[in-house]
């Protein structure tokens, strides 16, 4: 480790060097304008690895996007990890809102990262994260340090819901063998206070378009007499909430798994400070569901958002109209035990029912993905939370997370095997939002840990 740690110390400007490049290349995966850079990316990440000496590198064609596959096996008697992490990003709109171009990285100073940050689209989520291992990898390769098998699967559409990931793993059961599933895709609470994501949402994403007359119509030869569907979105949204901010869809609860008193007592023992929070959001109050702290509003209840609403007239200045229709995008975060599947279709029921004749409504599912929880009780657990340990220097605490990751769940179903998720993010770091950024520091303590996971897991595993 002493040798390792000198050899890392000693590449770091290359290191960083390698991570801008990846990061200007711009792998917007819901973009279709963008496929070429993300094939690119791909390559790229091929590229990466093979000089990073892993072994059976490919691309792997999907009906979406490529998946890049890569091993390094060493021995039949040895643990095997694979490594799971995406190369694409989300979209960077609003350009305008960046301080600088989001596939030009530039490194600056913040409260939170006085040491320098990386302010780039996919800095931290995910090409940072998932560059950490590879770095890792590298390392322990160079000093014949590698104590288990590693496997890498790095995806390319993730954040378009990972629709083609799931055929991949079932057609590919055997490549894709292994003892746990490594994922740095999260965060931990503070720089000084490590975590380990033990909890991932769920989610059901729906788009709503509602219909009222057969065309656009003058707002005062018409208005008041024909129904806006602007106005009525507004209202069928609006009620989906209630004055508690609990959801009203009929069933929506049914599923949910109840925590105990003690478990949300230990829960909201992790360090947070709402004023800090809101502060740093420059909001007076937080808003949500009646009943629940914030930690436990992100973590262990479900949710209802507007992601995007629109229609009628919003260019310049004032054009008096009645619009023909509107539309919302509307995602529902999950936690255990409900069903995408059902939650979706409870949605839609209810939505239909909330319209009035004088307009139509049309419900189209988007992507899903099932809630998962991973214990921490197994020596998969144990050796992230050494690992942390020994590189922090203080015991990690573990929490849920707030996100999603839909392939998680289906990693248990399919593979049957947990997955650790040991990230390095902050939750203020902006991912999907302009001006998303990843510590230095986070980024290098992420490479100096990973080596220690693949340690304390062959011990553990002797
Ligand atoms: N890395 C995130 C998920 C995440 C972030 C989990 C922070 C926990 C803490 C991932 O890339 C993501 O954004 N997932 C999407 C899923 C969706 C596109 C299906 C999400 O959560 O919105
Ligand atoms: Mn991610
Ligand atoms: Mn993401």
């Amino acid at each position: 480790m002493e040798q390792l740690k000198t050899y890392l110390d000693s590449n770091k400007e290359r290191q960083l060097e390698e991570l801008l490049e990846l990061l200007r290349i711009p792998s917007v995966s819901a973009d279709p304008a963008y496929k070429e850079d993300v094939r690119k990316t791909a390559e790229w990440v091929k590229h990466s690895l093979e000089q990073a000496g892993a072994e059976n590198i490919e691309i792997c064609e999907t009906a979406g996007h490529p998946i890049v596959y890569a091993d390094k096996l060493i021995d039949d008697n040895l643990p095997t990890v694979l490594v799971y992490g995406h190369y694409d990003v989300q979209p960077p709109d609003p350009v305008e809102l960046w301080d600088s171009p989001p596939f030009e990285p530039v490194i600056k100073k913040t409260r939170l990262h006085p040491d320098g940050a990386i302010f780039a689209r996919g800095a931290c989520d995910d090409k940072g994260q998932m560059f950490m291992h590879i770095k890792a990898f590298e390392a322990m390769l160079a000093h014949d340090a590698l104590p288990c098998n590693v496997k890498f699967m790095i995806e390319g559409e993730e954040e378009i819901g990972s629709e083609n990931l799931g055929t991949f793993c079932r057609a590919n059961k055997e490549k894709l063998d292994c003892d746990v599933v490594l994922i740095a895709d999260t965060s931990v609470i503070a720089n000084d206070q490590p975590s380990i994501t033990v909890g991932l949402r769920g989610l059901s994403y729906l788009e709503v378009e509602v219909t009222g007359p057969n065309r656009d119509l003058h707002s005062g030869v018409y208005g008041g007499a024909v129904a806006n569907p602007i106005n009525i979105l507004s209202q069928m949204i609006a009620s989906l909430q209630d004055e508690n901010n609990a959801i009203t869809i009929p069933g929506f609860y049914d599923d949910v798994e109840v925590i105990t008193e003690a478990e949300r007592a230990e829960m909201n023992k992790a360090p947070f400070s709402l004023d800090a929070y809101k502060k740093e959001l420059k909001i007076d109050d937080v808003h949500g569901e009646k009943g629940y702290t914030t930690l436990e509003r992100t973590s262990i209840r479900p949710t209802l958002d507007v992601n995007g609403i629109w229609g009628g007239y919003i260019g310049e200045g004032a054009k008096t109209v009645l619009p023909s229709k509107a539309f919302a995008k509307i995602s529902m975060r999950l936690v255990p035990n409900q069903d995408p599947d059902t939650i979706t279709e409870l949605f839609t029921k209810h939505f239909e029912s909330l319209a009035p004749d004088s307009v139509k409504v049309k419900v189209t599912p988007h992507h899903g993905g099932e809630p998962a929880v991973t214990p921490t009780d197994t020596p998969e657990y144990q050796a992230a939370h050494l690992a942390m340990k020994s590189t922090y220097g203080k015991d990690p605490i573990p929490q849920r997370g707030g996100g999603s990751i839909p392939i998680v769940a289906l990693f248990e179903k399919v593979l049957g095997v947990k997955t650790v998720l040991m990230g390095f993010g902050l939750d203020t770091d902006d991912i999907h939002s302009p001006n998303e950024h990843y510590g230095l520091f986070n980024f290098y303590k992420g490479i100096e840990t990973i080596p220690y996971y693949f340690h304390h897991y062959a011990e553990l595993k002797k």
